[in-house]
């Protein structure tokens, strides 16, 4: 794990995960899902998920969260945590990012983003994106593109 986190600011982080879960639009599969992304400068950007009837539209919490940072100019990532449920309440089950959130984080938070995948703010695991997403196909990977830093 390449977090610096204290036990306490994971806990604040997953709490604030469960917070923006309460938002989660999900009326097609009932799954709710919240997240929180904590940024290198400090701030957190939290987001749920939103269904769409057209099903494809669907954004996931973690690139809801994603997307409301980097859209305000913030790029790079430290941890986040994500809880999720079908219904009632998150403390049954973990909920990993899907393959698509995967590869969204890895562009900005690489291979050292800390995930944290809660149960409840007492009940967790973490993994380095690394570990979730082997051999990751990033911005390096796309020689001489001149906006990749
Ligand atoms: N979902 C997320 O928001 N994050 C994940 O990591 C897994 C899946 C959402 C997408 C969809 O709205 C619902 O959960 C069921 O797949």
């Amino acid at each position: 794990m390449s977090t610096t986190l204290t036990l306490e600011e994971k806990k604040d982080l997953i709490r604030m995960a469960i917070a923006a879960r309460k938002f989660a639009y999900a009326p097609y599969s009932d799954f709710k899902v919240g997240a929180a992304l904590l940024a290198k400068n400090g701030k957190i950007y939290t987001g749920c998920n939103v269904e769409n009837a057209s099903f494809t539209p669907t954004s996931c919490a973690e690139r809801t969260a994603l997307f409301k940072a980097v859209s305000e100019g913030v790029t790079e990532f430290t941890d986040i945590a994500i809880v999720g449920a079908k219904t009632g309440e998150i403390n049954e089950q973990i909920t990993s990012p899907c393959g698509v959130c995967r590869q969204a984080l890895f562009e900005f938070g690489g291979k050292n983003l800390n995930v944290i995948m809660a149960k409840t703010e007492d009940d967790f695991i973490e993994e380095d994106l690394d570990t979730l997403l082997p051999y990751g196909f990033g911005p390096s990977n796309v020689a001489g593109n001149s906006a990749i830093k």
